[in-house]
């Protein structure tokens, strides 16, 4: 069985929910507080035990590379002015381990075109698929490391899911499935945004992964779909009629903060545990609410 070694990160995405914040900057780059989502998803994939980062990036390419670059000229000024933990951070955002890899999606053509596009440097290897947009917190071990955890038992692809409110399915890829246990059930069926009165269950896709490499054949016979995107949902749809496909309810509290809502709801939770800001902000809620 081959380990989990390499991630993908579609950031190529227009985020028009965010607009105009998202004109000149990926939505990835947004900070919950003071770290950007990507980040985020970065370490948590680091936390499972990932070793390539293969980010898919889109019209706004630089400031993501950027971000996990070294910053030469900013290390330089961070030292003269003796702002030792400042510098820390800047230095350590991923450890020197990890190998990251660039590669432009040409057009906006959907998530499933996005992970295409990794095809070449995957290869021949089962992959994690991380949408930062999709924060996800947890107490122990991560989302991927729990989904790793899962696949290194059962060897095959598994989505990250969570039960949604009803009247939101149509936002979401949904699944019909058989329950195997408590976290875990095997894939019957997965159809994408459906309506409310068409959709198999409250059974959601979120933003995490595990792949097999089979999905990049079926990607690539996989027309237009939902939106008229290539859709990730819709290639999985294909895979479950060759291969066991695990949905998997993960232990921890996800953040949509692809919709303002959620990306507030993320920085208000976020700040509340900041070690630098919990009690100010704390105080600043308490009394903004009391009024
Ligand atoms: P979304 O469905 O959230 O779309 O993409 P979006 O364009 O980012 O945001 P809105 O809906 O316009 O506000 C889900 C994920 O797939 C990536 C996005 O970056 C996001 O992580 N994506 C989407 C791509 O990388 N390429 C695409 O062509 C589409």
């Amino acid at each position: 069985m081959k380990a989990i070694r390499k991630a993908v990160f579609p950031v190529a995405g227009l985020g028009t929910r965010f607009l105009p914040a998202t004109k000149a900057n990926p939505k990835e780059m947004l900070p919950i507080v003071d770290k950007p989502l990507i980040q985020f998803a970065a370490e948590e994939a680091v936390a499972a035990g990932i070793d390539v980062l293969i980010f898919i990036i889109g019209r706004n390419k630089s400031s993501i590379p950027d971000h996990f670059d070294k910053a030469y000229e900013l290390e330089a000024e961070l030292e003269a002015s003796g702002k030792q933990e400042m510098l820390n951070i800047v230095r350590n955002i991923l450890p020197s381990r990890i190998d990251c890899v660039y590669i432009r999606q040409a057009e906006a053509l959907g998530l499933g075109h996005a992970v295409l596009c990794a095809q070449s440097v995957v290869g021949d290897e089962p992959f994690a698929v991380l949408l930062a947009d999709d924060l996800i917190s947890t107490n122990e071990r991560s989302c991927l490391n729990q989904m790793v955890d899962i696949y290194s038992q059962h060897h095959c692809s598994i989505l990250g899911i969570e039960q949604v409110a009803r009247e939101t399915v149509s936002r979401y890829g949904i699944i019909d499935s058989a329950q195997i246990s408590d976290s875990l059930s095997k894939v019957n069926a997965i159809v994408e945004k459906p309506a409310i009165d068409k959709a198999p269950s409250n059974l959601a896709v979120v933003g995490r992964y595990i792949l097999t490499p089979r999905i990049f054949k079926l990607l690539e016979m996989t027309e237009r779909g939902a939106g008229n995107e290539i859709q990730l949902t819709d290639a999985i749809a294909k895979l479950l009629n060759e291969e066991t496909v695990l949905g998997y309810e993960f232990d921890g509290k996800r953040f949509d903060c692809g919709s303002k809502s959620g990306y507030l709801q993320a920085t208000v939770e976020f700040a509340l545990q900041h070690p630098e800001l919990k009690q100010e902000f704390e105080s600043y809620l308490y009394d903004l609410v009391k009024k």
